[in-house]
């Protein structure tokens, strides 16, 4: 059991920094050649001058994962310049300015749509650009990263954050079984609080069995296996990576 990705491209969202910069180096030292998309030139350039130097083959896709033709321009180009997607990772979901808590009540339409877009609509787009090509190859991962809070209520004002997590879950599960059968499986992964520069952890791991926060490598783990071929039997899941804050 190697969980080797060699031959495979991946497409990692939302992949100049955080967990997607983790998940795109996971995927490279299986293997895989990494395409490492995010909004932000700089940030997607430097993930990908650390992969390069540790020996990967990996590109950098600069585009927007909410704007449908942006999409379809950044799927086309990969295939024509690195090859068809076998891995998509849908990481986008946080907005890059950060995440303003807010409660329900004092949100507005402007508010909903970002989120909904970020979280449910990118991952749609995403999608629908790679499952066709990977059905008609017999081959295809498809991974999005959700959270615990699309799962759990927790009241701190993630009410739009969670809806669209939870919708792009159930959108996984209803595609899982659609193109069960074609070699491609559709999974999610929800995760809890993952450990990033400035954070107290001290504080925010206290609810947390394990005792720490996540980090990136926890979730790319977790990624590698769903994007092998060792997990060809595992699809429509949703796999909590979550330091135990919730069981099932
Ligand atoms: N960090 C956590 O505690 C946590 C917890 C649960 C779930 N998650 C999920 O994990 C994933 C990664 O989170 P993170 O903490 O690494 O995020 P992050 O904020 O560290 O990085 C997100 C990256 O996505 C890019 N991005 C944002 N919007 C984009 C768009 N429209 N198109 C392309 N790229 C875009 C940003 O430029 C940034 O580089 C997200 O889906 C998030 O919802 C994170």
């Amino acid at each position: 059991m190697t969980f080797d990705l060699t031959g495979r491209v991946a497409l990692v969202t939302g992949a100049g920094q955080g967990v997607g910069a983790g998940v795109a180096h996971a995927l490279a030292a299986q293997g895989a050649t990494v395409v490492v998309n995010d909004l932000s030139a700089e940030r997607a350039g430097v993930v990908v001058d650390e992969l390069v130097e540790a020996g990967a083959s990996a590109t950098a896709a600069v585009a927007d994962v909410t704007d449908l033709t942006a999409v379809s321009a950044m799927v086309g180009q990969i295939e024509r310049t690195v090859g068809p997607v076998d891995v998509l990772v849908n990481n986008a979901g946080l907005p890059a300015e950060g995440i303003r808590l807010r409660q329900f009540r004092d949100t507005t339409l402007e508010d909903w749509e970002p989120l909904l877009r970020l979280n449910l609509y990118a991952v749609l787009h995403c999608c629908h650009a790679v499952v066709a090509g990977m059905c008609d190859r017999g081959w295809g991962r498809l991974v999005t990263i959700s959270s615990e809070a699309g799962r759990m209520g927790s009241g701190i004002g993630l009410s739009l954050y969670g809806a669209g997590k939870a919708a792009a879950v159930g959108f996984s599960r209803n595609l899982a079984r659609e193109v069960a059968g074609s070699g491609v499986t559709v999974n999610c992964l929800s995760l809890g609080t993952i450990w990033r520069e400035g954070v107290d952890e001290e504080r925010l791991a206290r609810p947390y069995p394990i005792g720490r926060l996540g980090r990136a490598a926890d979730v790319a783990a977790a990624v590698v296996f769903l994007a092998s071929e060792e997990a060809a039997w595992v699809t429509g899941q949703t796999i909590p990576v979550n330091g135990g804050i919730h069981t099932s």
